[in-house]
C-alpha cells in the first residue's frame, strides 16, 4: 500500500476506503469550490434546514467584518436535533458515555432532543433569553452538551470554560463574558481524583459580579456548598413544572452569536473568539461530513475536550448537524491502565478516533502490547489535530492503531476559523506530518515579511485568503483587537499567527506558532496569562515565560522569575510558585522549569525579549541583539 512517488514517501487510501468515501475526487471538488466558493457553499448550506432563505451568502462590505448568509433564519440546535426526529433518527443514538469509574449512559436524538428543552425550559425560568451570556463550567459528561445546546436553542450566547481550567480564568471569563448563569458540575473525576469544580467556581464567584444564579450538576456527589437563593441543584430544577418537554427552537438570524469561546493570542488576557448560528452550522456541517466521512454506521470518538474548540465543532455541533453518533469519555486516557482507550474501543465499536498528537506519543510511551491486547479492527479513520504531529508518532498511530488500514485525518484549524482548514480527505495520498492541502474553497498561502509568495520549502506566514463561513465574526466586545490581531499585517489577508512551509506537490508543513502563544499538550497559552499569574504572587517582581521543546507535551513551560528584593529563591518557593500557577490559571500551565534570575533581556521600550530566552535555553544563537537594552 505504500508507494514512492516523487521520491517521497506517500501513503495511498486503499480502494474500500476511496469506495465508501463521499468524496472520491478532491481536486475535481477543489476545482469546482475555488471557482465559485459562493455557490460551493451556498449548494452545501442547502442541505441544512433554513426557516428562511439567505439573500447573499457572503456579504463582504464591511470587511473584515465578513457576513454569511445574510437574511437568513435559522437556529442550529434545530438543524442538530429536530431534523432528525422525522429523519429516521429519533431512536438512533447520539451519544454513548463512559464515566471514568466505569459507568456508562447512552442518548437517543429523541432524549436529546426531550432533555435540551427541558433545560431550556429551565433557563428561561431563570430569565435568561436571547444574547445574555450563560458560563458553563463542567468535565466531560452528557450535561455539558445539554446545557450548551439548551443555551443555543433560546439564542443565549454560551461560554465554556475548560473545566482545567482554575479560579483566576475562570473568574476573568465570568466577569468579561457578564455572564449571568453559571452551570457548573460539583466537581470532575480525573484519575480517580475529584477535582472540585464547584469549590473552585465559588472562589471565582466572589470575584464576579454579574452572575445570579448557579445551577450545580451532581457529578461527583460530595458535599459542597450551596448558596441559599443563588445555587440550584439541575437535578431539581428538571423536575420541576417549568421544565416542560417541548421548547420551541429560537429563530435566529444566520449572523446572530452561537457561543464565544476564548483563547490565548499575542498579548494581555484570553480574548473571547465569537462565532454564529448560521456560517459556523455550515462550516462545521461539511468538514466533518466531507473529511471525516460520517455516516450511520459509524461510531465516531473526538477524545477532546468540549471546553476546547475541538469539542465545540467536533464533538458537540459537527456530528449532531451529521446526525452521527459520537462517544464520549469521561477520564484520562490511561486510567486505571494504559489500555483504557484501546479497550473503549473494543467495546463500543468505535470506529473514527479523532484525537491529538500529545495522547498519541503519551500512550506511545507505553509499548505496543497495551494496544495489542485489543480489537481494533472496527477502526476505519484516525485523526489528529492540535499540533504538528511527528512522523514517528504518525507512523505508530498508523501501524499499531489502525494497522496500516486506516487514513489519519492531520487537520490544522484553530478556535478562530472554527472548521478544518488545512485537511486530508480520507481518498488523498498522505505525507506523515502534513495536513496536506487547504479545504476546497479555501484559498490559502505562505508569505514572507513583505507579503510575497515565499519559495517551495521555505518558512513564512501562513495566512488565508478567502472568507470562510465558519471564521470568526469578532472579538467579543473589542473589534479593534480583531481588526489588528489578525487583519493587520497584510491587507484583506486573515493572519493566522504560525509559521509553515509548502512542498513542491503543494503540502502544507507546520512548524508552529509564531506569536507569544504556546502550545502545551495541544492546549494553547499565552506567555502573558503565565507570566500575569506569576507576578500576582506576593514575592514576584517579573517573570517571562516561553516554550521549549518537549517529547509528549510537544512544548513545555520555562519560566524565568525575579524576585522581589529582600526574597531569596529556593526549591519550596519554586514548588510554591508553581502551585499558584496551577491555583489561577489550571494545572495545564503549570511551569516545567522555575528559573530564579537577576534581569531578563528586554527591548529599550521594555518589551521581555522572549525570543533571545529560547535561544540561550536551546543553546542557539540569539540572533540579531540591536534592539536589546542591556
Ligand atoms: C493552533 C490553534 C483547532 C483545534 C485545536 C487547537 C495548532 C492545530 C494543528 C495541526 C499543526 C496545529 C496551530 C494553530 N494546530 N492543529 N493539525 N498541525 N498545528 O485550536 O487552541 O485555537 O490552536 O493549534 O498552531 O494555530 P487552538
Amino acid at each position: 500500500m505504500q508507494e514512492i512517488k516523487n521520491n517521497e514517501e506517500f501513503y495511498y487510501p486503499s480502494e474500500s476506503v476511496i469506495k465508501q468515501a463521499h468524496i472520491k475526487d478532491w481536486n475535481e471538488l477543489s476545482e469546482k469550490a475555488n471557482d465559485n466558493y459562493e455557490e460551493f457553499w451556498g449548494d452545501i448550506a442547502n442541505e441544512l434546514d433554513w426557516f428562511k432563505s439567505w439573500d447573499k451568502v457572503i456579504d463582504d462590505s464591511e470587511k473584515p467584518f465578513y457576513k454569511w448568509f445574510t437574511g437568513a433564519k435559522t437556529n442550529i440546535v434545530y438543524n442538530c436535533i429536530d431534523r432528525h426526529l422525522s429523519d429516521n433518527r429519533k431512536n438512533k443514538l447520539a451519544y454513548i458515555w463512559e464515566g471514568e469509574n466505569g459507568e456508562f449512559q447512552s442518548l437517543s436524538y429523541f432524549a436529546l432532543y426531550r432533555e435540551t428543552n427541558k433545560f431550556a425550559n429551565v433557563l428561561k425560568s431563570m430569565g435568561v433569553s436571547k444574547g445574555d451570556r450563560v458560563t458553563i463550567y463542567m468535565g466531560r459528561i452528557p450535561e455539558i452538551v445539554i446545557s450548551m445546546l439548551a443555551c443555543a436553542r433560546i439564542g443565549a450566547i454560551h461560554s465554556v470554560v475548560y473545566g482545567g481550567f482554575s479560579v483566576e480564568a475562570l473568574h476573568e471569563r465570568l466577569e468579561d463574558s457578564q455572564s449571568k448563569v453559571l452551570i457548573v458540575a460539583d466537581g470532575a473525576y480525573q484519575r480517580g481524583k475529584i477535582v472540585p469544580l464547584k469549590e473552585i467556581a465559588d472562589e471565582a464567584l466572589q470575584r464576579a459580579a454579574t452572575v445570579e444564579h448557579v445551577l450545580v450538576v451532581r457529578r461527583t456527589g460530595q458535599d459542597i456548598n450551596m448558596e441559599f437563593g443563588r445555587d440550584m441543584w439541575y437535578h431539581e430544577l428538571m423536575n420541576m413544572p417549568f421544565a416542560k418537554n417541548k421548547c420551541d427552537a429560537e429563530e435566529m438570524d444566520a449572523e446572530d452569536p452561537l457561543f464565544m469561546l476564548y483563547t490565548s493570542g499575542t498579548t494581555g488576557k484570553p480574548k473571547a473568539i465569537l462565532h454564529t448560528h448560521g456560517g459556523y452550522m455550515v462550516g462545521t456541517y461539511a468538514t466533518l461530513k466531507y473529511v471525516f466521512d460520517i455516516n450511520d454506521s459509524d461510531r465516531y470518538w473526538c477524545a477532546a475536550d468540549p471546553g476546547w474548540i475541538t469539542g465545540h465543532s467536533y464533538i458537540v455541533y459537527g456530528p449532531l448537524l451529521n446526525g452521527a453518533t459520537s462517544f464520549m469519555y469521561e477520564g484520562a486516557p490511561n486510567f486505571p491502565y494504559p489500555n483504557r482507550w484501546w479497550q473503549m474501543i473494543e467495546k463500543y465499536g468505535i470506529s473514527i478516533l479523532y484525537t491529538a498528537p500529545t495522547a498519541i506519543r503519551g500512550l506511545m510511551r507505553f509499548g505496543d502490547a497495551w494496544p495489542g491486547r485489543h480489537d481494533l479492527s472496527s477502526l476505519r479513520l484516525l485523526g489528529s489535530v492540535g499540533e504538528p504531529i511527528n512522523p514517528e508518532a504518525w507512523k505508530w498511530y498508523h501501524k499499531v492503531i489502525g494497522s496500516e488500514k486506516c487514513p489519519i485525518m492531520d487537520t490544522w484549524w484553530q478556535t478562530e476559523t472554527g472548521m478544518f482548514m488545512i485537511t486530508p480527505m480520507p481518498c488523498v495520498p498522505l505525507k506523515p506530518g502534513s495536513g496536506t492541502r487547504p479545504f476546497p474553497g479555501i484559498q490559502m498561502d505562505i508569505l514572507d515579511e513583505e507579503g510575497k509568495p515565499v519559495k517551495d520549502n521555505e518558512e513564512g506566514y501562513l495566512v488565508i485568503k478567502t472568507p470562510w463561513p465558519a471564521m470568526i465574526r469578532t472579538i467579543y466586545k473589542d473589534p479593534d483587537k480583531y481588526v489588528e490581531q489578525y487583519w493587520s499585517k497584510y491587507p484583506d489577508v486573515y493572519l493566522t499567527g504560525d509559521s509553515a512551509r509548502r512542498d513542491k506537490d503543494g503540502y502544507y508543513w507546520i512548524i508552529g506558532r509564531v506569536d507569544d502563544v504556546i502550545k502545551v499538550s495541544g492546549y494553547r497559552l499565552g506567555t502573558a496569562e503565565i507570566e500575569s499569574a506569576l507576578v500576582s504572587h506576593r514575592d514576584v517582581a517579573e517573570a517571562a515565560a516561553i516554550g521549549l521543546p518537549h517529547e509528549v507535551k510537544g512544548n513545555a513551560i520555562y519560566t524565568y522569575v525575579i524576585l522581589r528584593s529582600g526574597v531569596n529563591g529556593s526549591k519550596e518557593l519554586a514548588d510554591e510558585l508553581v502551585k499558584h500557577i496551577a491555583h489561577e490559571v489550571g494545572p495545564i500551565a503549570k511551569p516545567e522549569r522555575i528559573e530564579f534570575v537577576d534581569s531578563l533581556p528586554k527591548t529599550r521600550s521594555g518589551k521581555i525579549m522572549r525570543r533571545v530566552l529560547k535561544a540561550k535555553a536551546l543553546g542557539l544563537d540569539p540572533g540579531n541583539l540591536s534592539t536589546l537594552e542591556d
